[in-house]
């Protein structure tokens, strides 16, 4: 019988039609969570993105499956020690989307120092206001960087080009790789009280979940502007309302949410706050990087061939 591969989430079509030459290709909804354990049930294959939750349930549905790929950098959706236990191969993208996300993060830092979103609402609401929307420089700047992984020294690399001073906390960097990219290195503190605009880069994990909190935020130069096209829930939302809220924080831009997908947070309400719907990696680009990538793995996991590091 044709192995079946079942694409969870949105998949760029070159990727598709890959998989569809040897394969049966099938479609699911990721997030309709019956509509997901039905098909899984029949699948040797599962494709996701960042929207569809692979946990130990998935697992045990999906009896026949031998690989499940994630579309993207990380595997924070996917219960890996589930699929050990299973016997199930767990494939990724990791450097499909890294320039996209990058890209993403200074979109959202030079809509912030600017106020692009808010002027361009308020000018299709027919109002002609340039005094309101008075932005900042990014020139001259002190940047701060919070991991300085593949997406942070994109973004640090891109950043330099904008005249900026760079400072970053990583304790995992060496730090003559930190002064090859012209970053000084910094303790969490150091950065928050010196940045003028944050920038964090970071995986989802136990360790930085909430790593920018209430205490942090009470530490940070007033007036600073701070952007998360990383992960939802590395800066505590509630925490920022409060400090947009006390004016401490000037403007935030956010692509990442602790719940996803959400249209409803208390950070929607203010005008100076960005938000776009997790789309870090959504350019034509990333999307044939990572759609290609993870469907050659499957195809190999598939014909029991080796499947080298993406
Ligand atoms: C990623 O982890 O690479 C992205 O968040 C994937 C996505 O956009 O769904």
């Amino acid at each position: 019988m044709t192995p079946v591969v079942l694409i969870a989430e949105e998949l760029a079509p070159s990727a598709i039609d890959v998989l569809a030459y040897d394969f049966d290709v099938r479609h699911v909804d990721g997030t309709d969570r019956a509509a997901l354990l039905a098909a899984v049930a029949e699948a040797d294959a599962l494709i996701v993105r960042s929207a569809t939750a692979v946990d130990a349930e998935v697992f045990a549905a999906g009896h026949a499956l031998k690989v499940v790929a994630r579309a993207g950098v990380g595997l924070d959706n996917v219960d890996v020690p589930s699929a050990t236990a299973r016997g199930v191969m767990v494939v990724n993208a990791p450097t499909s989307n890294i320039v996209s996300a990058a890209e993403q993060a200074i979109a959202l830092l030079l809509a912030v120092a600017r106020n692009t979103a808010s002027a361009s609402q308020s000018l299709k609401r027919g109002e002609w206001k340039r005094a309101r929307y008075t932005g900042v420089e990014v020139q001259g700047k002190t940047v701060g960087v919070v991991g300085l992984g593949r997406i942070g020294v994109l973004f640090a690399q891109r950043m330099a080009s904008f005249g900026t001073r760079l400072i970053a906390y990583d304790p995992y960097i060496q730090p003559a790789r930190a002064a090859q990219l012209g970053v000084r290195l910094v303790g969490l503190e150091e950065l928050l009280r010196e940045s003028d605009f944050i920038s964090v880069h970071l995986p989802r994990t136990p360790e930085t979940f909430g790593l920018i909190g209430e205490k942090e935020l009470n530490l940070v130069k007033p007036g600073v502007r701070i952007v998360n096209a990383a992960r939802g829930g590395l800066i505590d939302e509630q925490a920022l309302a409060v400090a947009l809220a006390e004016g401490r924080v000037a403007g935030a831009g956010l692509d990442v949410f602790v719940a996803e997908p959400t249209t409803e947070s208390p950070l929607f309400a203010f005008d100076n706050v960005v938000v776009t719907p997790h789309l870090g990696a959504s350019t034509a680009e990333a999307q044939d990087k990572a759609g290609l990538s993870v469907a050659r793995s499957v195809k190999l996991a598939l014909q029991g061939e080796f499947v080298p590091d993406a």
